[in-house]
């Protein structure tokens, strides 16, 4: 890749995002609060959904925190296990539960074609995401497909260059300049969607459970179809 798009979409990007999503966050708390809320279609429920949704859950939230384990230093995790060992971990954990998160995802999405209940109800919006986060969770196990096969440097060069992002390191973009394409979609998409996230339905995971439990009642009104 030019070393000029590297730079912009793997130094600077990562900032224009983090910006995006930290005002997105605050202002839609604070002025748009009660247009928060998970668009859920759980009153539209059959089986399938509790299925599909609750394999979704579960594996996604456990690839976010397998995520965060790019930001802890080598020196800390040295302590306790090599980055070979720390490899292995992310690759069987993020693998399985990356499954599951697509597996769950993929039942969602056929509810949401074929059921005309479901069909009804559904905006541009319910479409959009869930396709995206499908598409991003393939694109992220492909990339996990490398890893496995990969140098251990070229593992370890991603947990640089995501601590690299958040200590404002200039030079951050390249350290993953000759990765894949498929970790640079995975990146570029990840950060797409942290732009959209607090102007989205996902903006619930980060009210839940703090300010639904704060905020004053109110009624949910359907629109007239
Ligand atoms: C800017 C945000 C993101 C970054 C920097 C990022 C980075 C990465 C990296 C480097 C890997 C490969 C890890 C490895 O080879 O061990 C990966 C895997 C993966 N990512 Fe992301 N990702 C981001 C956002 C997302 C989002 C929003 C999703 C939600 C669908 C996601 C889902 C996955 C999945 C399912 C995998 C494979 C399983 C795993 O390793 O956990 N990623 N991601």
């Amino acid at each position: 890749m030019d070393n000029y798009i590297n730079n912009i979409l793997f130094t600077y990007l990562p900032h224009v995002a983090l910006a995006i999503f930290t005002f997105g966050i605050i202002t839609r708390l604070f002025i748009g609060n009660k247009t928060v809320q998970a668009e859920s279609s759980q009153f539209l429920a059959d089986k399938k959904v509790k299925l599909g949704s609750n394999l979704f859950h579960v594996g996604i939230i456990f690839v976010f925190f397998g995520h965060l384990t790019l930001f802890i230093p080598e020196w800390l995790y040295h302590m306790v296990m090599t980055t070979e060992t720390k490899r292995i971990i992310a690759l069987s954990m993020g693998s399985l539960f990356g499954i599951i998160a697509i597996v769950g995802m993929f039942i969602l999405v056929s509810r949401r074609f074929s059921s005309p209940r479901i069909k009804s109800n559904s905006s541009f919006q319910d479409y959009f995401i869930i396709i995206l986060l499908l598409v991003e969770a393939i694109v992220g196990l492909t990339a996990v497909a490398q890893t496995a096969t990969g140098p251990i440097e070229s593992y370890a060069a991603l947990s640089e260059w995501a601590q690299a992002v958040v200590t404002f390191r200039p030079d951050a973009g390249a350290i993953i300049a000759h990765h894949s394409i498929q970790y640079k979609i995975h990146i570029v998409t990840g950060l797409f969607i942290f732009m959209i996230f607090p102007y989205t339905k996902l903006m619930h995971i980060l009210v839940f459970p703090f300010v639904y439990v704060f905020r004053s009642g109110y009624q949910l009104v359907r629109k007239r179809v």
